[in-house]
């Protein structure tokens, strides 16, 4: 029973609210609280003292000292509200600023991937991720004082019941009593706990996705081109509808309970106040007591059911929400953590030794009893059809997932006994869809700094020689900012790559990173990569043929198996797969190559 209550209390929003503020901020918190506190007892000190000066008016006594009281009061009475209002919403910036840096870590800090994958995570991340900016509820800063003044109210009644104690002590009992049954009858009506329901949630996912493809650039010329512009306001009205009416469906009044309610209420009011009334008319109550004990049994109303039970609701959602992600994405993005050095690795060979990997939350293995050699040193391309399994090599290679069954090891060591930042401090990669830095182009290729003559090699190397300035701001909306093509960016891509070959990376990893030139811009790249890391261990993935015939060896890869492995000359003697492909593609370009007049023999 003591255990159960406690639980309640823990998952109540009130404990999730108040558990937050400290941690952002101690000592703003604390006096938020002494200024809540003494808000709350200074209307029962109130009629105390205004008690007091209408005795001493009956006396016909000295009306100094409880006039300054009664003033004193009224003064504190008029100014603590804008102090704490203050003091609220800087704690309330401060809240939100922390929860902020909660998320930011939360996403960022795990060294697996799985977090940002599990559907269940991105839903909570809907809700968490714009809590503050006013989109779905109040910013923190303005729902402090909502919350101040429904908790000032609340210490205010139970002040008055105190004091009403004074008259008689199942006054305040009847009360308090009467008052407090309206939560209960009325809790119904704070359930937008209904607000984190899947559906409620859905709704919110929706509704923000709508609101993204309107606002946002990337979905601008599909909206355009094929007349979507009403459709998609249309859609957001729509799914903003549905959010809007499943939580007025979960905040509505219910009519019976307030009837109940209004009831019982009136019941204690009526007791309560002809008690006094009589006993007033009896002439064993003097009028001061009676204007200080009708003053605090109106005030003892302050604890009713209201505002402060949904403000807390709308508050504690979205940080319920951050802390469930703190922990679970923790959990869900974690590798296990080992230490061993990756120095100088590899040195000798990488190699998938029976690998066998399903993506999390799903049951095919992409990878099944794979097996793989890869001589350091040495360069391998990859080519398959889509879908094959390539990329999936690359990110276990980089470590972003462990596989279920066998190893892959560096030099005879499981990756999973290296420490993960050595080991990815060794390799780099150009991904399928690699990122592009909304910065300098000194940036998009050395992020995390190097020397500008090495990241003017890195973009001639890569063919991007005389792009643009380093400074130049790669993305259009900033002073002197200017956006490349789609192939202009694969090779910032991989000049990004490069410059970590020239800081000394040993692992080069390359997916698709020509997928937007021609085939015959492919080729000469591939052409060039191949000759910038002959010292290093370089895979090269493609899912034409016809362009990788320069890589020490070629594996062809289907539905997650090695169906040929050799040179290209053994490949080609083999006459399999590869041959048949390599002919098919090949012959197109060596056909186009003829027609601009380019010797044959300049393509090898
Ligand atoms: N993050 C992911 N979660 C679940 N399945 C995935 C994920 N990424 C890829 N897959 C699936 O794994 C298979 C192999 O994908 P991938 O390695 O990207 O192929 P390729 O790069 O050869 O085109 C595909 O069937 C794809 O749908
Ligand atoms: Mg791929």
């Amino acid at each position: 029973m003591g255990a159960s209550m406690m639980e309640q209390v823990r998952s109540s929003n009130l404990w999730t609210v108040a558990g937050v503020l400290p941690r952002a901020d101690r000592s703003l918190a604390l006096t938020w609280w002494t200024v809540l506190i003494l808000r709350g007892l200074l209307p029962a000190i109130f009629v105390v003292t205004m008690g007091a000066l209408v005795g001493a008016v009956q006396r016909r006594a000295d009306l100094t000292t409880p006039l300054a009281l009664f003033g004193s009061v009224f003064v504190l009475l008029q100014i603590l509200p804008p102090i704490h209002r203050a003091l609220g919403a800087n704690l309330g910036s401060r809240t939100a600023a922390w929860l902020y840096d909660q998320l930011t870590a939360a996403c960022v800090r795990p060294p697996g991937m799985g977090h940002l994958e599990n559907p269940k995570l991105t839903t909570d991340l809907t809700v968490a991720r714009d809590f503050d900016l006013a989109i779905t509820g109040p910013p923190m800063s303005i729902s402090m004082d909502f919350i101040a003044g429904g908790l000032v109210e609340i210490v205010g009644g139970l002040a008055s019941a105190i004091v009403l104690a004074g008259y008689k002590w199942w006054a305040p009992v009847v009360l308090t009593g009467a008052w407090i049954a309206t939560h209960w009858l009325l809790r119904e009506s704070t359930v937008w706990r209904d607000r984190n329901t899947e559906e409620v949630r859905h709704a919110q996912r929706h509704a923000d996705y709508a609101y993204r493809l309107a606002v946002e650039p990337p979905a601008a010329k599909e909206l355009r081109l094929f007349g979507l512009a009403d459709w998609i306001v249309d859609r957001f009205r729509l799914r903003r509808r549905q959010l809007f009416d499943l939580r007025w469906e979960a905040t509505r009044l219910r009519e019976r309970p307030l009837v109940w309610s209004i009831l019982l209420v009136l019941a204690a009011n009526i007791v309560v106040f002809w008690s006094m009334g009589a006993a007033a008319f009896d002439g064993h109550l003097p009028l001061a007591r009676l204007v200080t004990f009708a003053s605090a049994a109106i005030g003892t109303s302050m604890i009713a059911f209201g505002g402060l039970s949904w403000v807390l609701d709308g508050t504690a959602a979205p940080i319920a929400a951050v802390l469930r992600l703190e922990a679970n994405m923790e959990q869900e993005g974690a590798l296990t953590r080992s230490y061993e050095s990756a120095e100088g690795m590899p040195a000798r060979e990488i190699r998938f030794r029976n690998v066998t990997f399903a993506y999390p939350h799903t049951n095919e293995p992409v990878l099944a009893d794979f097996d793989l050699a890869i001589p350091a040193g040495s360069s391998l391309a990859i080519v398959g059809q889509n879908g094959a399994g390539k990329t999936t090599i690359a990110k276990l290679l980089c470590r972003l997932y462990d596989p279920q069954q066998g190893a892959i090891e560096v030099d005879g060591v499981d990756i999973r006994t290296l420490d993960i930042d050595g080991w990815r401090s060794r390799v780099t990669a150009v991904f399928q869809d690699f990122i592009r830095f909304e910065l300098s182009l000194r940036e998009n290729v050395a992020p995390a700094g190097a020397p500008d003559d090495v990241i003017l090699q890195a973009l001639d190397e890569a063919g991007a020689a005389h792009l643009a300035d380093l400074n130049t701001v790669l993305a259009r909306g900033y002073p002197n900012g200017t956006d490349l093509s789609g192939g202009q960016w694969q090779r910032i891509a991989l000049a990004r790559a490069l410059c970590a070959v020239r800081l000394g990376a040993g692992l080069v990893l390359l997916d698709e990173p020509t997928a937007q030139l021609d085939v015959r811009g492919e080729a000469e790249i591939f052409g060039r990569i191949l000759a910038a890391t002959r010292h290093v261990t370089t895979i090269l993935i493609s899912h034409r043929f016809s362009t990788v015939r320069h890589a020490d060896r070629i594996c062809v890869l289907d539905k997650g198996k090695v169906v040929e492995l050799g040179t290209h000359h053994e490949l080609m003697a083999a006459g399999g797969r590869y041959k048949t492909m390599f002919e098919l593609q090949a012959s197109r370009f060596y056909e186009e190559a003829e027609e601009e007049g380019t010797p044959l023999d300049a393509l090898d």
